[in-house]
């Protein structure tokens, strides 16, 4: 799969060294453009691209992993969004010091990226987990549990698919509207760190 990131930090960084592994392609794009991340992505290795936004919007998947505050600024590279798969791995955090929330006016965050991403079929997912917690890229890491949301099954199938591939269990909380409000930060599940450390079969 070719899959392109707007942002290049610690979530992009983690999905990459995830994903790289088993063939797939990682675009990784920020504001400052492709030559500020050609040392990262010399030692990310095969398979790590440094690119413009708008050439990370233009792969299979496209994962937004910038801060809040960036979001509509980094969903505005794309005139038409219409049929996209857009990964929401965000979380509302407007600011640190103190740590403040972004409005959302009742909805999910996810609803909200929608909204700037018209047609775009969004799957809320590595949100609700601290990357550090999936930072084991060794093929006998613990299976982590992974929560997802959205409205299209086929996106989700996607996403989940892919989830599934390197050696973490996708859990599908439902719309974007209610799996988005359980697994979103301030939610019951946002933070939850799962793992299996058996499978049984019924
Ligand atoms: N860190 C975690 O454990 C974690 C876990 C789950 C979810 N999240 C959420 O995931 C998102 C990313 O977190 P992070 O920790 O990866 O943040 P980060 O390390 O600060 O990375 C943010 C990236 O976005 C880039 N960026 C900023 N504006 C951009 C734009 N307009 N277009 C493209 N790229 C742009 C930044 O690069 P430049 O500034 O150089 O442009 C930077 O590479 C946040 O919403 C966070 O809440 C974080």
């Amino acid at each position: 799969m070719k899959i392109g990131i707007l942002g290049a930090g610690i979530v992009a960084q983690t999905i990459a060294k995830h994903v790289l592994p088993f063939g797939h392609q990682i675009t990784l794009s920020n504001s400052r453009g492709p030559d500020s991340l050609a040392e990262l992505v010399k030692e990310l290795g095969p398979g790590a691209i440094a690119g413009t936004p708008q050439q990370a919007t233009q792969q299979d998947l496209v994962v937004l992993a910038v801060n809040w505050p960036s979001v509509q600024a980094a969903l505005f590279v794309v005139p038409n969004w219409k049929g996209r798969l857009l990964v929401d791995a965000t979380n509302r955090v407007a600011g640190y010091t103190p740590l403040t929330l972004g409005d959302i006016s009742g909805r999910t965050s996810s609803e909200i990226v929608a909204d700037l991403a018209p047609g775009a079929k969004v799957v809320k997912a590595f949100n609700s987990v601290p990357m550090s917690w999936i930072s084991d890229f060794s093929s006998s890491k613990p299976r982590t549990v992974l929560f997802l949301s959205g409205d299209d099954n086929d996106a989700k199938r996607s996403v989940a698919e892919l989830v599934e591939q390197v050696g973490l269990t996708a859990v599908d909380l439902g719309s974007l509207a209610v799996g988005g409000r359980l697994q979103q930060l301030g939610g019951p599940l946002a933070g939850i760190r799962l793992t299996f450390t058996e499978r049984f079969a019924l």
